[in-house]
């Protein structure tokens, strides 16, 4: 299962290059499926989620080829409706095929996914969505049996901006006939990328990144090359361990306004943030202001997928701190594991009051879920002595080399098999 032991105490310093983003080339490999062509991305991470993908995309019968951060795929070739059960056990958000199968085939059988470490993860807005286009849907023993004569376009209103039912509402909509408008779509900056892959590849999506999508159905799609944007979380979890170790961090590759929220906490935490053009520096404060509140909201507010990295920093800041993690139902799990190393943090529903202390101290840890483990690294980083973090596969889900990184940024790290 691996594990990674750090010891504290160094302060961290030097570049970083930040690569493609997980969250948005999960959905554009999905996206391959739809037309009969051929799809050459760039900036690809070489991650296990992607991994996972392509696994899923070689089993649907589509040619992958991979080569160093290029992917290749060849949609012509699929043969398959069935997505292997063990491959959406393992990634939940393969459920993002639903849509892009159902415009290709019609067809589709996926495996109800499962809950996760941080909550159910329901698909209800998923399925809801793609009735109203005019799939069938039958849930019976654990499994998805979707299939249609036909998707049509039409008026969907989401109750909540979720990224993967705007995603999938999108790929489902690219060759249904007619208009889809998504009203209350998400507007994560990877749901812009998605619309520009899919945009050079013939279809037409407007509106990413509002809160109104609109497609309009067309009959096929051509060959398509795109480069992935960079991974704004990534980027975040390095400047978090700027900050944290009192150190000094250029980060590169980096849309600066993709980072606006973490930045201006980061700065509330008292770091001086210098931005360039696609890159920024960071210097982390000799002690860490609290911050009286942080609530993860959908983009463009605090992302969830940044609140344990900020939680391991305010969990060593001059006073007291909440978080309000509004987006997910048990996201605090790593709260626990902090404690373990001296944080002084309470759990009150979905909200955490952390009092800060003046010091961690090494502990053994095990890593719950993707950024919950990027959490106890952060904390190992500047804890007194030794921390083990087990269970690091989480991490490589959504991390490319990251001990290798935070090793060449003068961090005491190394990583056990
Ligand atoms: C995406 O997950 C990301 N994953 C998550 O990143 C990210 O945390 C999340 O968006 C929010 O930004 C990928 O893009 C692969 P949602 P997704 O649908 O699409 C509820 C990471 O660490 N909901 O916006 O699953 C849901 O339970 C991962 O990289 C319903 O109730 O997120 C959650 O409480 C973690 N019914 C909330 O909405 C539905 O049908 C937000 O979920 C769908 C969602």
């Amino acid at each position: 299962m691996g594990k990674i032991i750090v010891n504290g105490g160094n302060q961290l310093s030097g570049e970083v290059y930040i690569n493609g983003a997980k969250n948005a080339v999960l959905p554009i490999l999905a996206a391959t499926v739809i037309g009969n062509n051929e799809s050459t991305i760039f900036n690809v991470p070489d991650l296990r989620d992607v991994e996972v993908m392509e696994k899923i995309l070689l089993s649907l019968g589509c040619d992958v080829k991979r080569i160093d951060k290029m992917m290749w795929v060849d949609s012509k070739p699929l043969n398959s409706i069935r997505i292997p059960d063990e491959l959406v056990r393992e990634m939940r958000s393969s459920i993002i095929l639903m849509g892009a199968m159902l415009s290709r085939c019609g067809e589709v059988i996926i495996s109800y996914p499962g809950g996760c470490e941080i909550g159910p993860r329901p698909i209800d807005m998923h399925l809801k969505a793609l009735r109203e286009m005019g799939a069938e849907i039958e849930e019976s023993h654990g499994f998805l049996y979707c299939r249609t004569n036909g998707l049509k376009g039409c008026e969907i209103q989401l109750d909540y901006p979720s990224v993967g039912a705007t995603e999938n509402i999108m790929l489902a909509a690219v060759k249904a006939k007619g208009i889809t408008v998504i009203r209350n779509a998400a507007r994560e900056p990877e749901i812009i990328d998605l619309q520009s892959y899919l945009n050079k590849a013939g279809a037409k999506v407007n509106g990413a990144g509002t809160s109104i999508v609109i497609i309009e159905g067309v009959d096929e799609l051509v060959d398509v090359t795109h480069n992935t944007m960079p991974d704004r979380i990534v980027a975040g979890t390095y400047m978090a361990a700027s900050a944290i170790t009192q150190g000094e961090i250029v980060v590169k590759n980096i849309i600066i306004d993709h980072l606006q929220a973490i930045s201006a906490k980061l700065r509330e935490a008292g770091c001086l943030i210098y931005n360039d053009s696609n890159s920024l520096k960071i210097i982390g404060p000799k002690r860490i202001n609290s911050i009286e509140m942080i609530q993860t909201l959908p983009y463009p507010g605090f992302p969830t997928d940044m609140q344990a990295q900020i939680m391991a920093l305010l969990s060593i800041a001059n006073g007291t701190s909440i978080i309000s993690e509004t987006v997910f139902e048990n996201r605090f799990k790593h709260a626990e594991e902090l404690t373990r190393m001296g944080a002084n943090i309470k759990i009150f529903g979905k909200v955490a009051v952390i009092k800060g202390v003046k010091e961690l101290t090494g502990a053994k840890t095990t890593a719950k879920d993707l950024r919950g483990g990027a959490c106890l690294v952060l904390a190992g980083l500047v804890a007194k002595g030794t921390t083990e973090i087990e269970n690091v596969y989480h991490i490589n889900r959504g991390y490319e080399d990251f001990h290798i990184t935070l090793k060449e940024l003068g961090a005491d790290i190394k990583m056990i098999e």
